[in-house]
Parts: C-alpha cells; sequence; structure tokens
C-alpha cells in the first residue's frame, strides 16, 4: 500500500485523518490542502470541478497514492462523478451525514451545517429528500465557520461570537436534537460548537461523517492489499503537501508534527 491521499481546500482534511489514524494507524497518509485555491466553498460548480480534477492529477502523479479521499463536502457533492470518470484508482468521497442524522433524531428535527455552496448543492437536497423527508431538515450555510477552523489551526483562538451568530438558528430551534456537521472544517470546532448548545441548555448531537469515511478506508484497504497492514506499525511516515507552501502558516506546521505529518511538502 502506498498510501492513501487525503485532500480539502484546506484543514478540514485533518478531521478525517484523525479518525483514519484512529481506525488505520499503520497507514501511510498524504495530507494535501489546496490553500492557493481556498476556500472552495464560494466557488461555481464548473471552476470548483476543474480545479479539483486538475489538483487531483498533481496529487496522484506526484505521490501515486493507492486511494484518494475527497475529504471535502463542496467539492465530493459535485466533482465525484467526474473524477471517477477520469482515474483509476479507489476515491472516497466525503457527503453530508443526513441518511445517519435522520435515524437518530427522536424529535425528527435535524440541522444541517455546511458551506453554502454544500447547502445549495442538488445532492445535498436529494440527501434531505430521500432520507429525511419525515424530519423537519434546518440548513445553514456558513462561510465564517470555516474562516474560524483555519484560524484556530493558525494557532489563533477561533472567535466565540463569530461562533454563536452562526448557530442562532440552530440553537433557537428547540427540538433540534441532531446537528450536521457536512463541512470536514466544522469537526475542527467540536468544543467550541458544544459549549453554545450547553450553554443554551440544549442537548445536541454533534455528526460527522468521519468515522464512517475511516471505516470505508479500512474496508478498501483490506481489499486493496494482499496481505492485512500490521498493527500499530507506519510503513512509511505521513505528508503534508500544500499547493502554496510558502502561505502556510507556522503554527499549522507544528499542528501537523503532533499529528505526525513531520514533512511539508509543495504540490508540483
Ligand atoms: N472543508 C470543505 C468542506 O467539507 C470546505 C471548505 C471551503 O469552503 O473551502 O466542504
Amino acid at each position: 500500500m502506498a498510501g492513501v491521499a487525503i485532500f480539502d481546500s484546506g484543514v478540514g482534511g485533518l478531521s478525517i485523518a484523525q479518525e483514519i489514524q484512529q481506525q488505520i494507524p499503520a497507514l501511510q497518509l498524504i495530507f494535501v490542502s489546496d490553500n492557493e485555491a481556498f476556500p472552495y466553498g464560494t466557488k461555481n460548480e464548473a471552476e470548483l470541478t476543474s480545479r479539483v480534477s486538475e489538483v487531483a492529477a498533481r496529487i496522484i502523479r506526484q505521490f501515486q497514492p493507492d486511494m484518494l479521499v475527497i475529504a471535502c463536502n463542496t467539492a465530493s457533492t459535485v466533482t465525484l462523478p467526474t473524477l471517477r470518470e477520469q482515474f483509476e484508482l479507489p476515491i472516497v468521497g466525503v457527503v453530508p451525514a443526513i441518511k445517519p442524522a435522520a435515524q437518530l433524531s427522536h424529535n425528527r428535527c435535524i440541522g444541517v451545517l455546511a458551506t453554502p455552496a454544500t447547502i445549495g448543492r442538488a445532492y445535498t437536497q436529494q440527501l434531505s429528500e430521500d432520507y429525511a423527508s419525515d424530519c423537519e431538515v434546518l440548513k445553514v450555510g456558513s462561510s465564517a465557520l470555516v474562516q474560524q477552523a483555519e484560524q484556530k489551526l493558525a494557532g489563533k483562538p477561533a472567535d466565540a461570537a463569530v461562533i454563536e451568530a452562526e448557530l442562532a438558528p440552530f440553537l433557537a430551534q428547540n427540538n433540534l436534537d441532531i446537528l450536521v456537521l457536512a463541512c470536514t472544517h466544522f469537526p475542527l470546532l467540536n468544543n467550541e460548537i458544544e459549549f453554545f448548545f450547553k450553554l443554551n441548555n440544549h442537548p445536541v448531537q454533534l455528526l460527522d461523517s468521519g468515522a464512517a469515511i475511516a471505516r470505508r478506508v479500512a474496508s478498501l484497504t483490506t481489499s486493496l492489499t494482499a496481505s492485512p497492514i500490521e498493527e500499530n506499525k507506519l510503513a512509511e511516515p505521513h505528508i503534508a503537501a500544500f499547493t502554496d507552501l510558502n502561505g502556510v502558516p507556522e503554527a499549522l506546521i507544528n499542528a501537523l508534527h503532533k499529528r505526525d505529518f513531520k514533512r511539508a511538502v509543495a504540490l508540483n
């Protein structure tokens, strides 16, 4: 196994990487951030598809991974068919966890917090219609929270007032019991988000797709390798790659170090 590339516009890939690291510690990970084109959540579909295809091609050329994880709801909800047609390797996408949320909700009221682009996608609408038609589904698009997650990983504390303001529609919906974090940046703000629900005495379960993606990667890994990967023995060190290496804050390099991504390189 040459490794699994985890690709997002920014630090969102880390929320997926941490789940994979927990479930399959021996797998080599290549974390790729397209920080040059960040953010994806404000791009139109044509522009995004062409950028993601181009960066995916560069990742495959440079690292020859065995698998590509599009660790971005904004990209996955629109680019997966094109990518799967273009490339032969297995491609795993991350899409909003609306189906499990509907299965878990006692009050039949769920929230979906994503980028404005993901909220507007036909794919997201279809998920609601197919799996949550008997639930009230409150959808909110937020670019500010994406910026807050980047800021946190860049070593500056997230701004509590911004987070509270973005969560306000959900906090006001008393019977909402499941909140889908449908942007991979948002689990990096789990503690901050939970804080405001607790403050409002509002019991809610946050749900993201990370653990399910890691299970999917684990099952594909087993079918790709002849012999099972040795437990807890990393074959090759993890790598972090950036489309704009010079633009990476020092604090993010340190955070990556702590997560065992010891080497940061430019994506050619
Ligand atoms: N992390 C990405 C997602 O899951 C989006 C962030 C961005 O807007 O670039 O949708």
